[in-house]
């Protein structure tokens, strides 16, 4: 990639490939199963596109490559960088405020500073390989300074910048102490993508509020004349591909042995998520174990899966949330167990595709229970592997999935006898009305894919918003 010619830049935390060392010691770089990665292929492949993002080991000065025709733009980060601005403002700060705010955040004034450092770093490398006029899309809470620096540097770009987490309700975004220039820094966008409509309001309001800046509905008038909107883009899947391995002889035959390797119980409940504690994987347990304990469930034909995908494992609050969940498993198989069959067969591992398509496949009920969610692609990925149409989704309402699934088992967290009657509920649900909710849910997976969600960000951010001529007062300093 040379300076200055990518029409179509991603600026994204990672890279979409990994680092990985074979069994020689060589290293080769091997794409990331996200569904964001083949969204993007192909209209990076179309638009001569980069992307930019970590390679995920400290002190990485990979030169940018190619690999399978993608151009890839490494951007380094060293020890300390991964600590203070990846471990700590990124996911000691940001991810538990805007999640509710479940866990405590920590506001350290060192961890700001390197969140400052290393977003210029993404925005100067943006800046180097962009081409007059191209359009840069940035994501995620980890680089939410880059769009405002950006358009410093090139005031010429189309910059999006879309939100994969929730975006909090101004009473607790109010507690960062660097909130204006966050907001400010998302304000360098042209347009501004939430998973959920109530995100992007929260941040209008805050605008307003905070920056003083006019705005109406979802717009902002800015005192350059520049207008930005503030709309909402529910990420998706790759919903054909997944359906397609979910049909393949391999993922049947899998599914088959995955079953059969539990003991062929009448009933399989499955829980797949990152280990973090926002997923209210600990109530979940609980919920499933009291209904063993009070006999709803026999612990001889019935198992419930939970895989836990090991995540941030250098961050207190990741530490503490494996030894409680490890606790809790080990009491609640110590005492509700029988010899080789566990109440909850626990995972602690991080599972390709194929594995995760058969274990929807072998699942009778899905359970995802998360505090907040952006969105949950579990989900969706358990409705688009169902093309049987049976199957039971048992869903959290603070998911931002649960606005679109809405004929999943609806649950709140916080409620564990809630949780447990809908839980029942679904268990003991005819096939008929499993296959309407099925039927009905497969329809909005179908119809709104990942490539649909990408087509829509970027046709919104190509739509030109000529300069609102309206005349607004500077923003106030506050
Ligand atoms: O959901 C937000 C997100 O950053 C995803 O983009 C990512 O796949 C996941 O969390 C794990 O993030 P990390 O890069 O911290 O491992």
């Amino acid at each position: 990639m040379t300076s200055g010619s990518a029409d179509l830049v991603i600026v994204a935390n990672r890279l979409p490939v990994d680092r990985v060392t074979l069994p020689d010691g060589s290293k080769q770089w091997r794409r990331s199963p996200g569904g964001l990665v083949s969204a993007m292929e192909p209209v990076m492949r179309s638009n001569d596109g980069a992307w930019i993002g970590w390679t995920g080991v400290a002190g990485d000065e990979t030169e940018p490559f190619v690999d399978d025709g993608l151009s890839l733009v490494p951007v380094p980060l060293s020890e300390q960088e991964i600590q203070e601005f990846y471990e700590g403002f990124s996911n000691g700060t940001l991810w538990p405020l805007y999640h509710d705010v479940v866990a405590k955040p920590e506001f350290h004034r060192e961890w700001w500073d390197s969140y400052v450092t290393v977003n210029q770093r993404f925005a100067d490398r943006a800046a180097e390989i962009a081409a007059e006029g191209a359009t840069v899309w940035i994501h995620d809470y980890q680089l939410q300074l880059v769009p405002q620096m950006l358009r410093e540097l090139r005031p010429d770009l189309r910059i999006g910048f879309f939100l994969h987490i929730p975006f909090p309700p101004g009473e607790l975004f109010q507690q960062l102490p660097w909130r204006r220039q966050i907001l400010e820094g998302l304000l360098g966008a042209d347009l501004v993508g939430f998973q959920l409509s109530g995100a992007a309001q929260n941040f209008v309001r805050l605008v307003r509020q905070r920056v003083g800046h006019k705005t109406h509905r979802d717009l902002v008038y800015l005192p350059d004349g520049r207008t930005v909107l503030a709309a909402a883009f529910p990420i998706s899947i790759d919903t054909a591909g997944f359906e397609e391995l979910a049909r393949s002889e391999s993922v049947t035959e899998r599914a088959a042995q995955i079953r059969a390797a539990l003991g062929s119980p009448k009933k399989v409940l499955l829980g797949i998520d990152r280990l973090d504690y926002t997923k209210g994987i600990y109530p979940r347990l609980r919920a499933y174990s009291e209904l063993v304990k009070d006999g709803h469930f026999d612990v001889t034909d019935s198992v419930f899966v939970q895989v836990a995908t090991p995540s941030r494992e250098r961050v207190e609050q990741y530490r503490v949330l494996r030894d409680d969940i490890d606790r809790l498993v080990g009491r609640i198989n110590g005492d509700l167990g029988r010899i080789g069959q566990p109440v909850i067969a626990y995972l602690h591992s991080a599972y390709p595709r194929h594995e995760m398509a058969a274990l929807y496949r072998a699942a009778d009920i899905m359970v995802i229970t998360p505090y907040r969610d952006g969105m949950n692609l579990v989900a969706k990925e358990y409705v688009a592997c169902r093309y049987d149409n049976d199957g039971a989704l048992v869903l959290s309402e603070f998911a931002g999935a649960a606005n679109e699934l809405r004929q999943a088992w609806q649950i709140n967290p916080y409620d564990i006898n809630g949780m447990k009657a809908t839980i029942l509920e679904a268990a003991h649900s005819d096939e008929k009305d499993r296959a309407r909710r099925m039927k009905a849910m497969r329809k909005t997976v179908t119809e709104h894919d990942v490539a649909s969600w990408a087509n829509d960000f970027l046709a919104e951010l190509a739509a030109v918003r000529p300069t609102h001529g309206k005349p607004v007062r500077p923003a106030r300093l506050s």
